[in-house]
């Protein structure tokens, strides 16, 4: 009998490129384009594939969950996105293993939180909360409640505001 887990929770690679934008068109669609994900990595946001999850079914990704180096007002933080997970293989419990696993890595960088766009119904068990309207400023329009994030230091609720931009190093 095949012992080998449904699939298996791994960091992105650049051979998993051509894979994940069939995933991204297929649970996306053609407004793919238009989503906040593309207009922060436009800011000059830095692709994490450390940080960045895959989902593997025999060795082919079906869903993955991007984290980007970002700044918010000069400081350190990240993005979390795009989070897809392939219409064949949804509501079985992919995007929230991705985004735990995406959320594990994070903990341990400097980050002060991690920024994302999304129904606040999902994020909420992971922590997200919205972010108080006017904080912090994304580039092009969002829904002020979908925008969220998941704080990581204890101050970053309370300090953290400005604009998103790129990773201060490149800044
Ligand atoms: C959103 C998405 C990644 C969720 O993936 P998934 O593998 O179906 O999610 P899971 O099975 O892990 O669901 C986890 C929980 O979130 C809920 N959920 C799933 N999709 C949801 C959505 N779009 N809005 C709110 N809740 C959602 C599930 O019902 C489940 O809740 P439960 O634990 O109470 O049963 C997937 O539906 C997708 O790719 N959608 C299209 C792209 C998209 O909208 N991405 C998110 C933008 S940030």
């Amino acid at each position: 009998m095949d012992q080998a887990p449904a699939h298996v929770i791994a960091p992105e690679a650049p051979a998993h490129a051509a894979a994940l934008e069939r995933v991204l068109d297929r649970a996306f669609g053609p407004g793919r384009f238009a989503k906040t994900s593309e207009r922060v990595r436009e800011q000059g946001a830095r692709h994490r594939l450390d940080l960045s999850r895959v989902a593997l079914r025999r060795d082919a990704p079906i869903g993955l969950c991007r984290m980007h180096d970002i700044s918010v007002g000069g400081a350190p933080a990240l993005f979390l996105g795009p989070l897809a997970v392939d219409p064949a293989h949804q509501q079985a419990g992919l995007g929230a293993a991705l985004v735990e696993a995406a959320l594990t890595a994070a903990r341990i960088q400097p980050a002060r939180a991690v920024l994302a766009v999304g129904a606040a119904s999902f994020f909420a068990p992971f922590g997200f909360v919205p972010i108080p309207e006017g904080r912090v400023t994304m580039p092009g329009p969002v829904d002020p409640r979908r925008l969220l994030w998941l704080p990581l230091k204890h101050d970053a609720a309370e300090k953290l505001a400005g604009a998103v931009g790129p990773p201060m190093d490149l800044a």
